[in-house]
């Protein structure tokens, strides 16, 4: 039978069922199979590969990949968008957000990976993120997997629970994201070929400034000019 937490964490790749647990450490990890198609993932690369050809060549000034103006980038980030806000609503147990601008979190950076043949990225986190996450554009086969440490078990079972990887094989147009403390890895490339991805980072939105209103700064500037006048 499942429980009402497993059904919930359906998401999840591994699910947790103690209250305790949920609190301390959930880790979860979503896998969206977008529709995107290799010829999307074409003009995906060639657009982004200029960014960083434009500031290579010195005919771009430096910038985040964010603020680049691509079509099949900004069709990218918004599917990355509206498939994190619908997961972890999901995950949340709450509705899903209707528009993307209703979400609590934005992309902060995001940059593509060229992994030649024998490279690997060693087990890390990404500070500074709320969520981190990868769209894989070319996948060689044996180009190396994804691969994240998954410590739930222990926290349900501090006797026998293990210390897991879990690894996760890419696939052209798929896209992973999880919490940004999630130590994870790129194993080796093992083929002849590079591998390619773009990866991102989501933070929250500064959504608690306080905005000062026309009315507030009238107020403000009168009481000081006041006095001035009557100080003369
Ligand atoms: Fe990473």
């Amino acid at each position: 039978m499942i429980s009402s937490n497993q059904q919930k964490n359906k998401n999840l790749l591994r699910a947790v069922d103690t209250r305790l647990a949920n609190k301390w450490c959930l880790s979860p990890f979503w896998l969206v199979e977008t529709d995107l198609d290799a010829e999307f993932n074409r003009k995906l690369f060639e657009e982004v590969f200029q960014f960083y050809k434009d500031i290579d060549t010195g005919a771009s000034v430096k910038s985040d990949l964010i603020a680049y103006d691509s079509p099949t980038f900004k069709h990218l980030q918004n599917v990355i968008m509206s498939s994190v806000g619908d997961a972890v609503a999901d995950f949340e147990n709450v509705s899903r957000p209707t528009s993307i601008s209703e979400l609590v979190f934005e992309m902060c950076s995001a940059w593509i990976t060229i992994m030649p043949p024998g490279e690997f990225y060693m087990m890390h986190t990404h500070p500074n993120a709320i969520l981190t996450g990868t769209y894989y554009i070319s996948i060689p086969e044996n180009s190396g997997d994804f691969a994240f440490l998954d410590t739930q078990e222990m926290a349900i079972d501090p006797i026998n629970g293990k210390a897991k990887l879990v690894r996760v094989p890419p696939k052209e147009g798929n896209l992973v994201f999880f919490p940004a403390y999630v130590m994870h890895e790129v194993q080796k490339n093992n083929s002849n070929d590079v591998r390619i991805s773009i990866t991102f980072d989501l933070k929250l939105k500064e959504n608690n400034l306080k905005v000062t209103d026309k009315n507030a700064a009238r107020a403000i500037v009168d009481s000081y000019e006041r006095y001035q006048v009557k100080a003369n």
